[in-house]
């Protein structure tokens, strides 16, 4: 007997195939069968869909969730938007493994307080995700940037051989534990002393364990083409497969350039496995950074340690209150948050479209104001950009976000609508999909994501504040 039928559905089933019409029933393992329409079954639930689209449920390829999964499991940021599975450990900052030995580095902060960095093994990281029983799945990926943190005493200069080494052991061990790869984040400060030498000798490790190369490359502005360059030649030190984080062209003199971009990335890819991930919103955002103050673009401050009554203002607006340049409002202000309104609206269409892009939030979810692709990404792709501006189709926005993404992570039996795959399923109504979170207002769920399942257990329904808590950890290849 099935758990649950879900009928008068359209199917859009993640592999960028047209839709179609089918029963799709919930096993009592969790998994999926697809019916004929109309087939008599017993179920213990029945549903029926009334036409609206059914689609496995969204995976979130970058996110920064490493303490959050454990700390607020109701993930009602990611759920309510269709999310099922998210992807943590990016841009070279992961929660575990981590031993600290001072105050958090930067960027790592992102990720929570010095209390939250309580994981010094990965095993240790990954029993806690599973014991506190997220609303959606986990997978995870070991940042460059917290393994230099702990096996050196200064990060603002490259790694000696012996701690190298250190890093080596350290990630073979998180990957012998199911990690899915190795993540770095180049343009921190904390990580750009490391020459690519040093992130190859890692790339080692991850080709050993058969994993991913993830990296938030060393400049995303006018030098951002020797940064592609260096980051194909580090994953292709071992052929380790390349996502490029982010994708974006910041910076008003960068702006334009995401045709010339697109074509080194083509010439690159051809003899490399490659994907990247993209947000969709012209800006940025991350800690405030002296380096990226500019009066070229507007600047938002969403925190401020010591000045937390300007959070949701303008660098600019705050700078002529106090009678400052930009620059000395920022130190002022530091350490903080920042949206930066950095890229061209073309650009970003540009990647969007890309047939090798992915979605991925990237959304902070310890920001206290924070930008609203935390809230809002998935649905504004659907909504925005495929309904609205018909950017690309139905089936190939479905895919960016599904099919395509387990694909590259190598996320067993997950992103597909198919018989035997887990049922992680997001019913949602095209008509109305869309981001209501905004840069003013960030903290607000999506409107027409009607209801989420996630391994077979229904997880969220519209508007509901409640969340199932069936998430698992999803360690590498294992399909658990
Ligand atoms: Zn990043
Ligand atoms: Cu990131």
């Amino acid at each position: 007997m099935y758990k649950t039928i879900i009928r008068g559905a359209k199917i859009i089933d993640g592999t960028n195939s047209p839709e179609f019409e089918s029963d799709v029933a919930i096993t009592a393992t969790g998994r999926l069968k697809l019916l004929p329409p109309g087939t008599k079954t017993d179920a213990k639930s029945e549903f029926e869909a009334g036409g609206l689209f059914l689609a496995p449920g969204f995976i979130d390829v970058h996110t920064h969730d490493d303490t959050n999964v454990i700390r607020t499991p109701e993930l009602l940021n990611k759920i309510s938007q269709g999310i099922t599975t998210v992807i943590v450990g990016n841009c070279g900052i992961s929660a575990s493994p981590v031993t600290l030995k001072g105050d958090v580095p930067n960027p790592l902060n992102l990720l929570g307080e010095k209390k939250h960095f309580i994981y010094p093994k990965f095993s240790d990281y990954l029993r806690a995700v599973e014991s506190a029983k997220p609303s959606v799945n986990v997978a995870a990926l070991i940042g460059h940037t917290s393994l230099r943190s702990n096996h050196m005493d200064d990060l603002f200069r490259p790694a000696s051989e012996s701690e190298i080494e250190a890093m080596r052991l350290q990630l073979r061990s998180a990957l012998a534990d199911g990690a899915i790869g190795l993540s770095s984040g180049l343009a921190y400060d904390t990580a750009y002393e490391a020459p690519k030498e040093e992130v190859m000798e890692l790339v080692e490790e991850v080709a050993q364990a058969g994993g991913v190369y993830t990296t938030h490359m060393r400049s995303e502005f006018e030098p951002i083409l020797d940064a592609i360059n260096e980051a194909f030649d580090t994953a292709g030190h071992k052929d380790v497969p390349l996502v490029i984080s982010h994708l974006k062209c910041a910076g008003a003199a960068n702006w334009g350039r995401s045709d010339e971009v697109l074509e080194l990335l083509k010439e690159r890819s051809i003899e490399a496995r490659f994907a990247c991930d993209c947000y969709p919103y012209s800006a940025s955002s991350s800690n405030l950074n002296l380096k990226e103050v500019t009066d070229k673009n507007d600047i938002l401050i969403t925190w401020s340690q010591d000045h937390p009554e300007q959070s949701n203002r303008m660098l600019a607006d705050i700078a002529e209150e106090w009678n400052l340049s930009l620059m000395d409002t920022a130190r002022e202000l530091m350490p903080a948050g920042a949206v930066y309104y950095c890229m061209s609206e073309e650009d970003v269409q540009t990647f969007l479209r890309y047939e090798r892009t992915m979605i991925g939030s990237d959304g902070l979810p310890n920001d206290p104001h924070p930008h609203p692709r935390l809230w809002g990404a998935f649905p504004r792709v659907l909504g925005h950009y495929c309904r609205e501006l018909k950017l690309f189709d139905l089936p190939e926005a479905i895919h960016k976000m599904t099919g395509k993404s387990a694909k590259e992570f190598g996320l067993k039996d997950r992103g597909v609508i198919s018989d035997d795959y887990f049922a992680d399923l997001v019913l949602f109504d095209f008509e109305k999909v869309s981001d209501r979170a905004t840069y003013q207002t960030p903290d607000q769920p999506a409107e027409g994501i009607e209801k989420v399942w996630v391994n077979g257990v229904l997880s969220y329904q519209n508007g509901s504040k409640e969340c199932g808590r069936a998430g698992r950890f999803l360690r590498k290849e294992s399909g658990n």
